[in-house]
């Protein structure tokens, strides 16, 4: 899905490739991905193993220099930039990887103020507020323990800890809960949540744990290197619940209609704005989700009203139905909102629904 307004980006990921070894072992783990991730925003990326999610997340960490393409955090480029400049950036970032890499010479306690002294945090709060988060992540009893006396779940809560609390600008979690059980796993991801709502940190989560998806804002799919699929989920949500209420897409299965909504463009019209023109190729469907347009008709060299549209309502299927040109002039009248979908989809969809065939029969005769 696009959307055609201008988001703060945290994150942005422009034609980037990645390699691994030179000569005849070079092999390419990154193919031409593009990616932009807005604050607070939470993440999910997901893919079978291999297919360079850990790459890209420590590309996009500053752990791994850049080797093609833009990669934008935070607005600095980081291709080209210096070692004291990714210094500098790495320190708004708070980092949960796979390997937890605690100090075993340090407690809990110990390994969660490194951060704080890395990033130059200092004063009273800040012992306070490191107990605190290791509490919430239910270490109350092991703040003062060391690694080797720790679970793998516990070292893995401290890593959390590690990683949230210099409140980072973003975070980069690599499986952050496969070791915790349902209820640590929750308390961590309520913690994400919270940074992203309160303080707009941006969080990206690669993760195969299903239990947590309920937490993202979209879910990115890596097969191959490849950033295959990239959903908005409470944007798919809000459109599957459009279309459900549109009785041409009653009968389409929720996947169909899943995936209907991750094709449509959210196009934003203001007053005036010509948005079909008599006489041009149709190559869209529109429906308006918020709004009203003017449709008229030029006959005899004159534009004559033919009927006003509002929220609710579609336009745009006679030309697509019958491969004709435009029939009409549509011009929204206020600021007008529409979910639009192309020819290829909406035939798609038409073939695959009988309700959309015969409501679309029933459009066709009156409207002619
Ligand atoms: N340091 C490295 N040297 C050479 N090849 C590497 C290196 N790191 C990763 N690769 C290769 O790059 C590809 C992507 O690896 P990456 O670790 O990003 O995958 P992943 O999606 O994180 O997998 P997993 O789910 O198993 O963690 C793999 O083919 C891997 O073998
Ligand atoms: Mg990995």
């Amino acid at each position: 899905m696009i959307r055609n307004t201008n988001e703060d980006a945290v994150i942005r990921v422009h034609g980037l490739n990645h390699f691994f070894g030179s000569g005849d072992a070079k092999t390419q783990a990154l193919f031409d991905n593009t990616l932009k991730i807005r604050r607070g925003e939470i993440v999910i990326m997901t893919g079978p193993s291999g297919s360079g999610k850990t790459t890209l997340l420590t590309l996009i960490g500053t752990l791994r220099t850049v080797q093609d393409g833009s990669l934008n955090i935070l607005g600095e480029e980081l291709n080209g930039m210096s070692q004291y400049g990714l210094t500098q950036v790495r320190k708004k970032i708070g980092f949960i990887f796979q390997a937890h890499n605690l100090f075993g010479s340090l407690t809990a306690f110990q390994n969660v103020r490194m951060a704080t002294e890395l990033v130059g945090m200092q004063g009273s709060e800040v012992k306070p507020k490191i107990e605190q988060m290791l509490t919430r992540l239910g270490l109350d009893e092991r703040i003062y323990y060391k690694p080797k006396s720790l679970s793998g779940g516990q070292k893995q809560r401290v890593a959390i800890a590690r990683g949230l609390i210099h409140n980072p600008r973003i975070v980069l979690a690599d499986e952050p809960t496969a070791a915790l059980d349902e209820e640590s796993g929750r308390e961590a991801v309520t913690l994400f949540r919270e940074m992203a709502d309160r303080e707009g940190c941006t969080v990206l989560i690669v993760t195969h744990d299903n239990r947590i998806l309920d937490v993202a804002d979209r879910i990115i799919n890596m097969v191959a290197g490849r950033i295959k699929n990239d959903s908005d989920v409470r944007q798919t949500e809000q459109i599957c619940e459009f279309l459900r209420k549109t009785e041409f897409f009653t009968d389409l299965t929720p996947r169909t209609l899943a995936e209907l909504a991750n094709n449509i463009e959210i196009r934003e019209y203001s007053g005036g704005d010509r948005i079909v023109t008599q006489g041009d190729e149709g190559r869209e469907f529109f429906m308006i989700t918020d709004g009203r347009v003017d449709i008229t008709r030029l006959e005899a060299e004159r534009e004559q009203p033919v009927t006003q549209l509002g929220t609710g309502a579609y336009f745009g299927e006679v030309a697509l139905i019958k491969d004709q040109p435009r029939n009409a002039n549509v011009t929204a009248i206020e600021d007008t909102t529409c979910y639009v979908l192309d020819r290829e989809e909406f035939r798609n969809v038409v073939d695959s629904s009988d309700s959309f065939e015969s409501e679309l029969r029933k459009a066709l005769f009156e409207r002619n």
